[in-house]
């Protein structure tokens, strides 16, 4: 595994790292006992930097890594989320009081005195033009609630606006294969100001592992199955917001790019790995075998010109005109 920094705040991350949504729940049953063996899979493959959020499985996500941290004498960063609690979900809802009280929670789940790193929970863009919330944030790493604190965004727009505010830490965005926006302007002026950058749904919810057919079936409590079509949240966070059938022809020509006997997670994993903006990739994982296979895309040597070159013209052809000025 290699390392790189996170933005400004001295810790260097594992470039592949962990995303801990599927072991909290929206993606179909999966027991505690196999994501306590993806976790320490996770540990013993090098991982020292997991992603979840308040919400993933209602504190489940959180309650689990806290189990990790006790089982384990690694050094493990731990960024969570907050925001998603609120119902409605609107900008008068992240206020201090609020985010207190939903910091207080995650606190409590992951059994510390202090987070490491909380991040807004792809808020509305209208909190990235409220300075009180950011005041309020930097009254929380005053008071000791939390070391650092980021965005996850869904735009490119919003990246660019919430890194003005000069005590961001991170920026989680979508970023994969088929999502190549970030990389043309937001990635240059994330590492011009010292900003981390997390590339989540970096496989496209499973789709950039190769294993997704025509036939694959999701079940009823997997965001696969009921968020196609944004029904429950952004379409974005589903299969990266591209239409299934384009996604499937798209992913064949990639895979015709496939060194021998290297599997497609790992190689779009590494596509990822190529921008050195990027401080880690977060796949998530339900499995010991998924998350050692996608740890080795560490391992594997830089992509050449003409592998990216044509990676870029697939996303051009197929998939740019779906998603490129979308988010
Ligand atoms: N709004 C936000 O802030 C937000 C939104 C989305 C995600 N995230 C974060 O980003 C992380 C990653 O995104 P994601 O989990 O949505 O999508 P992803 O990483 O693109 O896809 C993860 C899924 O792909 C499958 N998979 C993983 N590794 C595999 C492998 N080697 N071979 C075959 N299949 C594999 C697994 O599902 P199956 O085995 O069931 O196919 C896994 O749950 C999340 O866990 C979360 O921490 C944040």
């Amino acid at each position: 595994m290699r390392y790189r920094p996170l933005g400004r705040t001295g810790r260097n991350v594992s470039e592949v790292s962990f995303g801990a949504w599927a072991i909290g729940g929206s993606w179909g049953t999966v027991s505690d006992d196999e994501s306590m063996s993806a976790l320490n899979a996770a540990v013993d493959c090098g991982v020292n930097f997991i992603d979840t959020a308040d919400v993933y499985g209602d504190g489940r996500s959180e309650r689990l890594i806290a189990r990790l941290k006790r089982e384990r004498k690694e050094e493990i960063v731990v960024a969570t989320k907050a925001g998603r609690r609120l119902s409605p979900h609107t900008a008068d809802g992240y206020n201090a009081a609020n985010l207190t009280r939903f910091i207080e929670d995650s606190l409590r789940n992951l059994a510390t005195d202090c987070l490491d790193l909380v991040q807004l929970h792809c808020p509305p863009p209208d909190v990235y033009y409220r300075p009180e919330v950011f005041g309020a944030l930097d009254d929380l790493v005053k008071a000791g609630k939390t070391r650092y604190y980021g965005v996850s965004v869904e735009r490119v727009e919003e990246g660019l606006k919430a890194i003005e505010f000069p005590n961001i830490q991170s920026v989680q965005i979508i970023f994969n294969c088929f999502r190549q926006r970030p990389s043309e302007l937001f990635f240059r002026e994330a590492k011009r100001r010292g900003v981390g950058i997390l590339a989540r749904v970096p496989l496209a919810s499973g789709l950039l592992s190769g294993k997704l057919t025509r036939e694959s079936r999701f079940a009823e409590d997997d965001h696969r199955n009921f968020n196609r079509h944004g029904e429950a949240f952004d379409v974005g966070e589903t299969f990266s917001g591209v239409d299934y059938e384009v996604a499937l022809a798209a992913v064949e020509k990639i895979r015709r790019l496939l060194p021998p006997a290297t599997a497609l997670a790992r190689f779009a994993l590494r596509w990822i790995l190529m921008e050195d903006a990027v401080s880690c990739a977060i796949p998530g994982g339900k499995r010991a075998a998924q998350v050692r296979e996608n740890c080795s895309a560490s391992d594997l040597p830089p992509l050449d010109d003409e592998t990216m070159r044509a990676i870029r013209s697939i996303y051009d052809a197929e998939i740019k005109p779906l998603v490129h000025q979308r988010w």
